[in-house]
C-alpha cells in the first residue's frame, strides 16, 4: 500500500481529485495519510478533515526562520512514514534536504506543458496569462518528479488542452484543471502505486 502525503496551499481541487479517484477505485494500492498546508486557511485542509485524513498546517510564519520551517516540514514527512509526497498546488519551494530525503518520491502537478511556461514565477494564473499572451493554441498540464530545480524534474505524464478564442486566464485555468490536472495527477499516482514507472537518465518510462 503506497502511503501518500499531499502538500497544498489553496482550494484543494487536485487533492479532491486524488481522494475521489481512491474512493472510486481509479487509484488502487494507495492511501493519503496526511495533508499538509503552509496556509492555515487553505480549503484543502477542510477537504482532508471531511475525509477523516490528518490535516496539518506547517507555515513559515510559525518559525523564526526558513531553516526551522524546512526542518519541521521534513520531520513531519519522515514521521508520517510516507512513500510518496504529492505537491498539489503547494506554493512553497521544496528545500534540497527534502528532495534528498525523497529521491524520485516527490511529484508535482504544473498547469502547463513543461518546458513551456514553467520555472520561477510561473504559478497559478500567471501560467495561463503567459500562455494567452504568447498566443499558443494548445496548453495543458504536466506531472513530473521534483528535483532541486523549479519544474525541472523528469516528466511523468502530460495532457494537452485546446485554447478557445474567448478564453481568459480564469477560464483557461479552470479548463486545464478539469480536462488535464484532475485526470493526470490521479493517473500518475496510480501508476506509481502499482510500480508502472521507471526513471532512467532523467527519462520516465510508463510500463502500463
Ligand atoms: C492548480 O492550478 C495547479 O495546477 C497549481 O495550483 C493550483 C492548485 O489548485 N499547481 P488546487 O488547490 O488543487 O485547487
Amino acid at each position: 500500500m503506497l502511503k501518500i502525503a499531499v502538500l497544498v496551499s489553496g482550494g484543494g481541487t487536485n487533492l479532491q481529485a486524488i481522494l475521489d479517484a481512491i474512493d472510486s477505485g481509479k487509484i488502487t494500492n494507495a492511501e493519503v495519510k496526511i495533508v499538509i498546508s503552509n496556509n492555515p486557511n487553505a480549503y484543502a485542509l477542510k477537504r482532508a478533515e471531511n475525509h477523516e485524513i490528518e490535516a496539518v498546517c506547517i507555515s513559515p510564519k510559525q518559525f523564526g526562520n526558513r531553516e526551522e520551517f524546512h526542518k519541521a516540514l521534513l520531520e513531519k514527512l519522515l514521521e508520517s512514514k510516507v512513500d510518496l509526497v504529492v505537491l498539489a498546488g503547494f506554493l512553497v519551494a521544496i528545500p534540497p534536504a527534502i528532495v534528498d530525503a525523497f529521491p524520485n518520491k516527490i511529484i508535482n502537478i504544473h498547469p502547463s506543458l513543461i518546458p513551456s511556461f514553467c520555472g520561477v514565477g510561473y504559478y497559478g494564473l500567471h501560467v495561463h496569462e503567459a500562455a494567452l499572451k504568447r498566443g499558443v493554441k494548445v496548453t495543458g498540464a504536466t506531472v513530473h518528479f521534483v528535483d532541486k530545480g523549479t519544474d525541472t524534474g523528469p516528466i511523468i505524464l502530460q495532457k494537452a488542452v485546446k485554447i478557445e478564442p474567448d478564453d481568459t486566464p480564469e477560464s483557461l485555468q479552470r479548463s486545464v484543471m478539469e480536462k488535464a490536472e484532475w485526470k493526470i495527477l490521479p493517473k500518475a499516482i496510480n501508476l506509481i502505486a502499482n510500480d508502472k514507472i521507471t526513471v532512467t537518465d532523467g527519462i520516465v518510462t510508463v510500463n502500463d
